[in-house]
């Protein structure tokens, strides 16, 4: 597979997206989101591949969808050709994705964060939805996924004003799960997704579905979700062997991976 926008590794089990058009602060346009969600598809398809990391540059993550882009586009154009619709490959990933934000994670590059499973970012990132600045709102997920993650009162400020949110403020906000330096942050999120990928694949599936259960359903709902989805992992070796290990005081060796 070629990629022009975006750089593609493996580093041991874990698959790396390094986010790659450093002229426009990796502005996510149509070919770059079009390249990820390929990228995506390949390692849910690797199976040497367990957990996903999705990173940008120094400064940044992606400064938003490309204005350039959608400049000259009309109502119709947007609504006929719905081109957020394919970013949406990043939410529907089944393998856990880690954004590893440094720098500018704007508009569509905070929302793609957002999609990721859970992000890790340097102390030098900056997270906001500016598009009120550009006369539009967010359109993949900032007004959703925002205010889910960090509540009505700070969602509606970043949204309302456009004002950006330092990384100290985003993890107290819990947008963020962990501030790094920022020369620790790739390295950071690839040991994440290494301990991750080293876990029974059914159970870190299972567990992912689990989590996002949360925002889809009421909380019976997704409690008997959960009970039924750990009551099913002790049909899988993985469980006796994760047990096993612990009663033996080794570590386990999971197969299923
Ligand atoms: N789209 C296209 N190009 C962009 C871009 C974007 N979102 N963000 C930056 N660039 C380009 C700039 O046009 C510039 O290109 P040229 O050198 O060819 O002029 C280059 O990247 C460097 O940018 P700046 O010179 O502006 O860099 P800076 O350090 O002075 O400022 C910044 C950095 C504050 C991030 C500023 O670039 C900026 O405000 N960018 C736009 C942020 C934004 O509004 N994002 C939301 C986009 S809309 C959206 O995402 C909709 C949605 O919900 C899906």
């Amino acid at each position: 597979m070629v990629f022009e926008n975006i750089i593609v590794e493996t580093r041991g089990r874990v698959g790396l997206i390094t986010l790659n058009r450093p002229k426009a602060l990796n502005a996510l346009n149509g070919a770059l989101m079009e390249e990820v969600g390929n990228a995506l598809e390949a390692f849910q398809a690797d199976k040497g591949v367990g957990a996903v990391v999705i990173t940008g540059s120094e400064k940044a993550f992606a400064a938003g969808a490309d204005i350039k882009e959608m400049a000259g586009l009309s109502y119709p154009d947007t609504y006929l050709d719905d081109f957020i619709t394919r970013w949406d490959r990043v939410a529907q990933a089944r393998k856990p994705i880690i954004a590893a934000v440094g720098g500018f994670a704007l508009g569509g590059g905070c929302e793609v964060a957002m999609m990721c499973d859970f992000i890790i970012a340097a102390d030098t990132a900056k997270f906001g939805q500016p598009e009120i600045k550009l006369g539009v709102i967010p359109g993949a997920g900032g007004t959703q996924r925002l205010t889910r993650a960090i509540g009505k009162a700070k969602a509606m400020d970043l949204c309302l004003t456009g004002r950006l949110m330092d990384a100290t403020e985003a993890e107290r906000a819990g947008l963020v799960a962990r501030v790094v330096p920022a020369a620790e942050l790739v390295d950071t999120a690839i040991k994440a997704a290494e301990e991750i990928a080293s876990f029974s694949a059914p159970a870190v599936l299972l567990a992912k579905e689990a989590v996002n259960r949360a925002f889809e359903t009421s909380l019976a709902e997704g409690l008997r979700f959960e009970r039924r989805t750990f009551q099913a992992l002790f049909g899988t070796p993985d469980q006796k062997e994760g047990m096993g290990a612990f009663v033996e005081k080794r570590k386990a060796e999971f197969k299923s991976r």
